[in-house]
C-alpha cells in the first residue's frame, strides 16, 4: 500500500529504529566466524529455509550452516505487528523488485517485493494461511510421479508445521472454525482478533446468499471454495513466521550457524568429470567484496525462493544455455526450466463508497489515531492492528459457460479447488497506484486470480550477484486470466449488492470501477490498476518429465544439490501459498534426514 507507507512511514522508523539488534545465540555476521565446511549449507533463512534449519539441526551430530542475505527479524518490532505487513514494502526488509513492463497491464512495471530478512518473505507477507485443498496435492502427486505428494501422505507434515491458537481477544470462535482441521505444529494460526462491523455482514450474507457466494466454515479443511473468516500466522496478536516459529527458538543450537548480511554469489562444481557435485557455496557481503568458499559436506539446500533460486543456479552455470552463454558464464548444465514456470497471482482493488462511519478510514489519514492504535498494540497487543487488513475472504469457482474457460481445460486442480478470491476490507486498502480519498467511508473487496495460466520468467540482467533479475510474471498475459477477472469485478459488485449491506453501509461502486460499467470497460480497469498478491511460484519446478527438481526435490543433472522453496511447486496453489511452503519444508527434512541415515 504505498501510500500508506508514505505517510507514515518516517513516524514508524523514529518509533522503532529505537529498538536495539541485540546478539542472538549463533547469530553470526562476519564471514571470519564461519567453519570452512558443515554438513548442510542451507541457503537463504526464508519461510523454508527457516524451517529445514530447524528439523536438521534438531540432530546434535549434524552441523548446519544457514546463509541469509538480509538482517536478523529480532527487534524488528514493524515485522511483529501484523497490521503493518502493509507498510513493509520498499523498507529495508525488501530486495525492492520491480517487472519488467508487463503487456498485460498495457506496459506498466509494478513492485515485487520479497522478504530481505530472516524469515523471508514470510516475515513482511500479509499472513493469511492456507494449507491448499486436497485436490491441489493429489495433482502434485500425479505431476511428481510420487504419492510421497499426494494430501494423504502430507497431511502429517501440515499438522507438523502449524497449529490453531485463540484469536488475540481469546473470545469463542465456535463455528468460525473447525478445529480438527488443524495440527500441533510451530507456525500459530488463528482467526481476526478484532471484529469489525463488516465481518458479520460478509459472513451473514454468505449464509443467505450459498450458491456460489456459499459459506466456508474452514479453509484449512480441505476445500477453498466459499466465503468465510480469514485465518492468518498470528498467535497472540503477533506476526508468526518461519523465523519466529521455527529459527528463533532455535538460534542457541550450538551445532547451528546463522550468517546474515551474506550473499551466496554462486554454487561451485568440485566433481573434476562426469557429473557435476555442486557440494561448494560461495558467499560474499559486497559486490565488490572477498568471495569465502563454505564446503557442505552432506549436501547444499537451496532455499533462495522463487527469485533467489533461479538467480544462483543462473550464476553457477545451470540454466538456459542460450541465456548463460550470451552472458559469457560457462554452462554446467543446460536446463531451460531454470527460471522459467513463473507463475503469480494477480490482485485488483475495487473500491466502493459506504454510509456507515464503522471503517478503520481514519486510522489511516490521522497519524494520532495511528500511534494510538500502535499504543494499545504494544500495551495488551490488542486493537485493529492485531489483523492483517481484511477479517473475510471468499474463493470462487467461475460460472459454467464462462467465457475465460472456452476452448481451454479447466486450470484448477478439481472441484475443491477456485478460480477467483475476493478478500474484503473494511477501509480504503490503497493497494496499487490510487491514493486514499481525504474524506469518506469505504469498503475495498480486493479481487484476485488464483489459478492464472499465464507462465512468466526469471532471467539474468547481469553476471554480478548483486545486481537484480528481470522478473517478468506475464500479469494477465492470457485469455483466461483477463476474462476471470473481468468476472472477479461482477462478483464483487454482485455480492455487494447483498440486502444486508443495504441496511447502514450502502455501497457505491467508486472511482475506476464505477465507470467500468461493460465488460471491456472492466477488462481495462484491470490492465491499468492491478497489482500482485505476492505469491509467485514455480521457477525450479518439480516434475516428472522434465522440469528442474525430482519427486525428491534433487536438483536433476548434477549431484548434493537438493531445493526446497516454493520455487520447486509444480503448479501454482489457488489459494495463498505459505502453508504449501512449510509443507514442502517439512517433508523435504523428512526425505534429506532419510537419504543421509540421520534421525
Ligand atoms: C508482500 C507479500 C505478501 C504476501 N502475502 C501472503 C499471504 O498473505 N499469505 C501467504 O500464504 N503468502 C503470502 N505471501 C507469499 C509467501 O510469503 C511466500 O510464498 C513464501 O514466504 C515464500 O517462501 P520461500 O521459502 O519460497 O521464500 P522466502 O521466504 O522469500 O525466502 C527466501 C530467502 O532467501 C534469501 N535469499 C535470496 N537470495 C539469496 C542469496 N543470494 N543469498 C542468501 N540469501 C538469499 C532471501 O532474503 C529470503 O530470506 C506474500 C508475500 C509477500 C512478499
Ligand atoms: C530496499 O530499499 C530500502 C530503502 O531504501 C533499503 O533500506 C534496502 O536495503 C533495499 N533492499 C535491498 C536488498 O537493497
Amino acid at each position: 500500500m504505498p501510500s500508506m507507507r508514505n505517510t507514515y512511514l518516517s513516524f514508524l522508523l523514529a518509533v522503532f529504529a529505537l529498538f536495539p539488534l541485540g546478539v542472538f545465540g549463533r547469530v553470526i555476521t562476519s564471514l571470519s566466524q564461519l567453519q570452512t565446511q558443515y554438513d548442510f549449507v542451507i541457503i537463504g533463512g526464508g519461510t523454508a529455509g527457516s524451517a529445514v534449519a530447524n528439523r536438521l539441526s534438531e540432530n546434535a551430530d549434524v552441523s548446519v550452516l544457514v546463509v541469509e542475505a538480509g538482517d536478523n527479524n529480532v527487534g524488528n518490532t514493524n515485522l511483529e505487528i501484523p497490521f503493518l505487513g502493509v507498510t513493509l514494502p520498499g523498507t529495508s526488509v525488501d530486495w525492492n523488485f520491480t517487472t519488467t513492463a508487463q503487456s498485460g497491464l498495457n506496459g506498466r512495471s509494478i513492485p515485487y517485493t520479497r522478504g530481505f530478512v530472516l524469515g523471508g518473505s514470510s516475515s513482511v507477507n500479509l499472513l493469511t494461511y492456507h494449507r491448499g485443498s486436497d485436490d491441489l496435492w493429489n495433482r502434485w502427486a500425479q505431476l511428481s510421479g510420487d504419492q510421497g505428494w499426494s494430501w494423504n501422505s502430507v497431511e502429517k507434515y501440515y499438522r507438523k508445521s502449524s497449529r490453531l491458537v485463540p484469536p488475540a481477544d481469546g473470545r469463542d470462535v465456535t463455528g468460525l472454525v473447525n478445529p480438527s482441521a488443524h495440527g500441533n505444529g510451530p507456525v500459530e494460526v488463528s482467526v481476526p482478533g478484532f471484529p469489525l462491523p463488516i465481518d458479520d455482514i460478509v459472513l451473514n450474507s454468505a449464509k443467505q446468499l450459498g450458491g456460489r457466494f456459499n459459506f466456508n466454515q474452514d479453509f484449512n479443511g480441505g476445500n477453498i471454495i466459499g466465503i468465510g473468516y480469514m485465518q492468518s500466522a498470528i498467535g497472540e496478536g503477533e506476526r508468526s513466521s518461519g523465523a519466529t516459529a521455527y529459527l528463533n527458538p532455535v538460534f542457541d543450537r550450538s551445532n547451528l550457524d546463522v550468517l546474515i548480511n551474506t550473499r551466496v554469489t554462486k554454487l561451485v562444481n568440485s566433481a573434476t568429470s562426469g557429473t557435476p557435485h555442486m557440494n561448494i557455496v560461495e558467499l560474499a557481503q559486497s559486490s565488490g567484496g572477498p568471495r569465502v568458499r563454505v564446503t557442505a559436506g552432506k549436501e547444499i539446500v537451496l532455499s533462495a525462493g522463487v527469485i533467489g533460486t533461479p538467480q544462483i543456479l543462473q550464476l553457477s552455470g545451470i540454466g538456459n544455455a542460450n541465456d548463460l552463454n550470451a552472458l559469457g558464464i560457462p554452462v554446467i548444465l543446460n536446463n531451460a526450466d531454470v527460471g522459467a514456470n513463473l507463475a503469480d497471482h494477480p490482485l485488483l482493488a475495487n473500491y466502493f463508497q459506504v454510509q456507515s462511519t464503522g471503517t478503520w478510514d481514519d486510522v489511516l489519514r490521522d497519524s494520532n489515531l495511528f500511534g494510538q492504535t500502535i499504543g494499545q498494540w504494544q500495551a495488551d497487543k490488542t486493537g485493529l492492528f492485531v489483523d492483517s487488513p481484511g477479517n473475510t475472504v471468499g474463493f470462487f469457482k467461475l460460472p459454467a459457460g464462462s467465457p475465460a474457460l472456452s476452448g481451454i481445460q479447466d486450470p484448477s486442480s478439481g472441484p475443491k479447488s477456485a478460480h477467483t478470491e475476493l478478500i474484503f476490507v473494511d477501509a480504503f486498502a490503497p493497494f496499487g497506484s490510487v491514493p486514499q480519498p481525504a474524506t469518506g467511508n469505504f469498503v475495498t473487496v480486493l479481487s484476485a486470480v488464483v489459478s492464472p495460466t499465464s507462465r512468466g520468467t526469471v532471467k539474468l540482467a547481469s553476471t554480478d550477484p548483486f545486481a537484480k533479475p528481470l522478473i517478468n510474471p506475464n500479469f494477465l498475459g492470457t485469455n483466461f486470466d483477463i476474462k476471470a477477472m473481468v468476472q472477479a469485478i461482477h462478483d464483487a459488485l454482485d455480492f455487494m449488492a447483498a440486502p444486508l449491506w443495504q441496511q447502514d453501509f450502502k455501497p457505491v461502486p467508486f472511482g475506476d470501477l464505477a465507470s467500468a460499467t461493460t465488460d471491456d470497460l472492466k477488462a481495462t480497469f484491470a490492465r491499468e490498476q492491478s497489482v500482485n498478491v505476492n505469491h509467485p511460484v514455480g521457477t525450479a519446478r518439480m516434475s516428472a518429465n522434465g522440469g528442474v527438481v525430482d519427486a525428491n526435490l534433487l536438483l536433476k543433472g548434477v549431484s548434493g544439490l537438493r531445493i526446497v522453496d516454493a520455487s520447486i511447486f509444480p503448479v501454482i496453489p489457488e489459494c495463498h501459498v505459505q502453508g504449501a511452503v512449510y509443507i514442502v519444508a517439512e517433508r523435504a527434512a523428512d526425505l534429506i534426514k532419510t537419504a543421509h541415515n540421520l534421525s
